[in-house]
């Protein structure tokens, strides 16, 4: 079965997005750039270095993602469909109704991450399922379940809003360092959790 993975844009004092929810900031290096990325499922290009495109392009290799409810109604439900055209699993404690439909591209699970990235990793055969949402990647952690971090550090202290790694349950963590890219608008840093 496939690893998974958290993959995120994050400031350098530890935050993915402000209190509010927006992560303009943090996500601002993929617009920066020359180097056009079309997402695979949708009408979303990033403009990024070329250093980074090649990051990009990587990141959707993914066989399955499993999203935190608060991820999904913040994208608006990426307009309707996975980015990137995969099995796409929502962790909800309520299904929203509008999304229940035998045709909805989505999966809502309300038994738990646990089982959210069992279907995923399921649905992902050999390929790797990202986890997206602090609340769901820090579940993952706790569970034991992580694989690997990516973390597209940006370059900016942004004070508050949500933070990455704010419960981790049994700390510390220790983590294999893979691989650090430095591009010009943003740092990328891929870790192995070690188990
Ligand atoms: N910087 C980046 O790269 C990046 C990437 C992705 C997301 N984000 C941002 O991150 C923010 C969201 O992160 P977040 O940590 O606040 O939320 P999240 O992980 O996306 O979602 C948390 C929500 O998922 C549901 N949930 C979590 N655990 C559950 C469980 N065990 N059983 C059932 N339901 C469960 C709950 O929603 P309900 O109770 O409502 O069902 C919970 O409030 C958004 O603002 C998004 O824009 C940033």
């Amino acid at each position: 079965m496939g690893k998974v993975i958290v993959e995120m844009s994050i400031s350098l004092d530890g935050f993915i997005a402000r209190p509010d929810g927006r992560t303009d900031e943090v996500h601002a290096w993929y617009n920066m750039g020359d180097v056009e990325v079309k997402m695979p499922n949708n009408d979303l290009t990033f403009k990024v270095d070329p250093v980074s495109a090649e990051i990009v392009k990587e990141s959707f290799q993914l066989g399955a993602n499993v999203t935190g409810r608060h991820t999904f109604d913040d994208a608006e439900a990426w307009g309707g469909d996975d980015p990137m055209g995969i099995p796409s699993f929502i962790v909800t404690h309520e299904v929203p109704k509008e999304w229940t439909g035998k045709d909805s591209p989505f999966t809502f699970v309300t038994d738990g991450v646990a089982s959210a990235v069992a279907q995923a990793k399921k649905a992902a055969g050999d390929k790797p399922v990202g986890v997206a949402g602090a609340d769901i990647a820090q579940q993952c952690i706790q569970l034991g379940l992580l694989d690997e971090i990516q973390l597209h550090l940006a370059p900016v202290l942004l004070g508050e809003g949500i933070r990455l790694f704010d419960d981790l349950g049994k700390a510390p963590i220790e983590l294999e360092q893979i691989k650090v890219v430095k591009a010009p608008h943003v740092t990328h840093l891929f870790f192995r959790v070690i188990k």
